[in-house]
């Protein structure tokens, strides 16, 4: 091979990388959409039968290519197209702003019935918050994408959290998460006191909509929610 060639093969190969990943990114794209599209359908069916909204607000992100690429070298993965589907569950995130803890753990529930999600992980992370005090629903999940070609699964983050708990950890992201540095033991016996008092104030709050609305959207919750539910807020009323 001359060296003319050899050049013409690396650009090669370097341009079909880039072509698939960005056709990755696009199925990634779609299946996020997919996926906002379940709650909106699920927020507006609330929002029509019960004048009553669970969703306040749901946010989409892609992993940028630097971001994918930080994380493989950091795991030590192999930084290659493939490697992404493989290794990364986290490249399409939908996080999901509940209005109470309730609704966070029924329209989990609820998606997870739907026949074309199927749970890969789910970490709770409300029932059992991590030692700083973050809380939230994870979930990861398969669904499908229709192509021209036909039927692709792909993986999607999904976050659940109330606004209480989306505000701390917004904070708590600014504060020190997202720039990974180590917060001075005060600092971070505050934001634990901070989540604290955000999670009795959730109980509070959907204490409140139970008292004054009734628990008319929960007739049609799988029947052992409210266990689940009465569960966290009796240890969020003690916290
Ligand atoms: P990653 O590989 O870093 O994504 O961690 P993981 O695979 O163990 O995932 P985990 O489910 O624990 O967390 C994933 C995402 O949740 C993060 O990218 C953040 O968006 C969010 N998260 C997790 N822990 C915290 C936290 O302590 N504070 C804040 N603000 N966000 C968090
Ligand atoms: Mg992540």
């Amino acid at each position: 091979m001359t060296e003319e060639e050899r050049q013409d093969s690396a650009i090669e190969q370097f341009d079909a990388q880039r072509k698939e990943l960005t056709r990755l990114m696009s199925y990634y794209r779609c299946a996020m959409m997919e996926i906002e599209t379940k709650f909106r359908v699920l927020n507006e069916e609330r929002a029509s039968r019960w004048a009553r909204n669970p969703i306040e607000n749901i946010k989409c992100r892609l992993k940028t290519p630097e971001s994918i690429i930080k994380k493989l070298l950091r795991r030590g993965w192999p930084v290659t197209v493939r490697s992404i589907e493989e290794n990364l569950n986290d490249v399409a995130g939908v996080r999901v702003i509940c209005s109470f803890i309730e609704d966070v753990y029924e329209l989990s529930e609820v998606l997870l019935g739907q026949d074309d999600v199927l749970l890969v992980e789910r970490k709770d992370y409300i029932a059992n918050p991590k030692p700083n005090g973050y809380r939230s629903l994870h979930l990861i999940v398969k669904t499908p994408i229709f192509l021209f070609g036909g039927r692709r699964e792909m993986k999607v983050e999904i976050q659940l959290r109330t606004i209480a708990m989306d505000f701390w950890a917004t904070l708590e992201h600014e504060l020190g998460y997202k720039r990974g540095i180590e917060l001075p033991e005060e600092a971070k016996r505050e934001l634990f006191a901070c989540a604290e008092e955000s999670a009795a104030l959730d109980a509070r709050m959907n204490a409140l909509k139970n008292a004054v609305i009734g628990d008319k959207d929960e007739q049609d919750a799988p029947g052992d929610l409210k266990e689940i539910v009465e569960g966290i807020l009796r240890s969020g009323r003690t916290a």
